[in-house]
């Protein structure tokens, strides 16, 4: 699910391609009605959820004084509202069946709560708050819900924002020598998001090449 209907096609046709049966669903994680469209119809199509990965999410820089109420309310309705009801949406299935896998994407900003991000950290300190409450409050259902906080992660869109000088920066803070790469954080998915993680719930992984040690 994304709101990017030409990236869609590319990754419906790689997993195609990769032998995996997939619905590609256009939905905006600011609408929940959009949200609620697509889980019924991932439901319709595959009979039940079993595991829910909130990725999605925007980051434009803005100095904490220029932040306006607009801002505001775009960053937390697709950071924080639209993940916190996919969840809810998700969850009644879960819930019967005695099982369940979420995995929400937070930020490692969220512990080192760079500058310009204001706006950012507030909403992804919002998704590490719902994934320990969400833990506590689904843990007797056995389903369970962590965390990711990605360090700096080399995108393909982080040509247009990061420069060379940049991109060595990040290298020379973290404690492994070299860029993350997207696979990184989606392998961290697969262990979440399967049964090697079952003995966990309500935690928060950083999977951000070292840079915070704790
Ligand atoms: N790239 C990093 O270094 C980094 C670091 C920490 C956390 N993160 C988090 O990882 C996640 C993915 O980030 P990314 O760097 O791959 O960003 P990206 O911009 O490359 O991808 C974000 C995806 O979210 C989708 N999206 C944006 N707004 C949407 C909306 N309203 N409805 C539905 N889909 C929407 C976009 O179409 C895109 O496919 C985000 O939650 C981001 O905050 C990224």
């Amino acid at each position: 699910m994304d709101r990017d209907a030409a990236g869609l096609k590319d990754l419906a046709a790689r997993i195609e391609a990769a032998g995996g049966d997939v619905l590609a669903l256009e939905a905006d994680m600011g609408n929940i009605a959009s949200l609620r469209a697509s889980v019924d119809a991932a439901i319709a199509r595959f009979g039940r959820i079993d595991i829910l990965i909130n990725n999605a999410g925007i980051y434009p820089r803005r100095p904490f004084l220029e932040v306006t109420e607009a801002d505001w309310d775009q960053m937390h309705d697709i950071n924080l509202k639209g993940l916190y009801f996919l969840c809810q949406m998700v969850a009644p299935g879960m819930i019967e069946r005695k099982a369940g896998k979420i995995v929400n994407i937070s930020s490692v900003t969220f512990f080192v709560a760079p500058k310009l991000l204001s706006h950012y950290v507030a909403s992804k300190g919002g998704v590490v708050g719902t994934t320990r409450a969400l833990a506590k409050e689904l843990g007797d259902f056995n389903v369970h819900v962590n965390c990711i906080t990605p360090g700096a992660i080399q995108t393909a869109s982080e040509k247009f924002f990061v420069t060379e000088q940049q991109s060595q920066d990040f290298i020379e803070r973290q404690t492994l020598k070299r860029r993350l790469q997207p696979e990184d954080v989606a392998r961290v998915c697969l262990f979440l998001g399967g049964p090697l993680s079952d003995g966990m719930t309500g935690q928060t992984l950083n999977v951000d090449g070292g840079w915070v040690l704790y």
